[in-house]
């Protein structure tokens, strides 16, 4: 899929993180939230790089991403106009149920996927959104304007899972349960908040990071460990993922 830059702007002053958006120019294709792109980082890279999409509507897509090396490094240096090229949106998606009430749970990059679940869901959402330090907070407002209730927290003050155990607990004492909780972050936090799910009996889906080579199921590069049928099995993030039953997620 061919691409044009229409927007690559820093989100914050002080920090690593941009707004992509891109025109794709055939706009055959289907997206579904917690689906990622692979995006090409330039001539000089063999391997693309994978990118949760933010957002997609018409044949605009959205993609947010903090610069950590030489790829997303080349991608923050894209203009307007310039041309991109990914492949089409990919992997297994957050599943959006039509009733009840969602919780969103998501830290630091991990709340990029979240950021479409939450305009789906409106005020049947909340989200709660735990980053490193108050000078990284990001995207806060945009949740806000569709969410019931927005929840922020750093690292100084508690993990994001402390919030999402207040609001799963307060949800709980109004017999106003969630139906389901969707997540995105590191592996810590997910198993964590795997944990609360399960404690309370709700439906709960994580989207898992690895690193991808193929990202199209062809090279077992980026397998996690999951159950199956009274054993193990391992399954393709790119492919069968990125987002798993936290009930199915073997966490090591
Ligand atoms: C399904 C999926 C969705 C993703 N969505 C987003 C997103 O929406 N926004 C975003 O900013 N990033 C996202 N990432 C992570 C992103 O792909 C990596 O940050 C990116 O590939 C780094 O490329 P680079 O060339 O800049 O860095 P490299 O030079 O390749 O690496 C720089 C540093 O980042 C670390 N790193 C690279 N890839 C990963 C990874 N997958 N997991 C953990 N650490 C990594 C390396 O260990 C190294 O320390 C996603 C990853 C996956 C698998
Ligand atoms: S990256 Fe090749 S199988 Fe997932």
């Amino acid at each position: 899929m061919t691409g044009t830059v229409a927007q690559n702007t820093k989100i914050l002053p002080g920090a690593n993180y941009y707004d992509l958006r891109i025109e794709i120019q055939d706009n055959n294709f289907d997206a579904f939230p917690g689906q990622f792109v692979h995006i090409s980082c330039g001539p000089g890279f063999t391997l693309r790089r994978p990118l949760s999409i933010c957002e997609a509507e018409g044949n605009m897509l959205r993609v947010c991403y903090e610069v950590r090396g030489r790829g997303t490094e080349y991608l923050s240096k894209l203009a307007p106009g310039d041309k991109i090229d990914t492949l089409p949106p990919a992997g297994r998606g957050f599943k959006i149920r039509e009733g009840g009430r969602a919780l969103l749970v998501g830290g630091g990059i991990g709340i990029y996927p979240l950021l479409w679940c939450a305009k789906l869901y409106g005020s049947r959402a909340d989200a709660m959104l735990g980053f490193r330090s108050k000078s990284l907070v990001h995207l806060d407002d945009e949740f806000a304007r569709c969410c019931a209730t927005v929840g922020v927290i750093t690292d100084d003050r508690g993990f994001v899972t402390q919030l999402a155990e207040e609001s799963v607990c307060r949800a709980a004492e109004q017999g106003k349960l969630y139906s389901v909780i969707h997540a995105c972050g590191p592996k810590p936090m997910l198993q964590g908040i795997a944990e609360l799910a399960e404690r309370f009996g709700i439906d709960c889906e994580v989207s898992l990071e690895e690193r991808m080579a193929c990202g199209v199921g062809a090279c077992m590069g980026c397998v996690c460990k999951t159950r199956d049928t009274g054993d193990f099995a391992y399954k393709r993030v790119c492919a069968d993922g990125p987002v798993f039953d936290a009930r199915e997620v073997i966490w090591q």
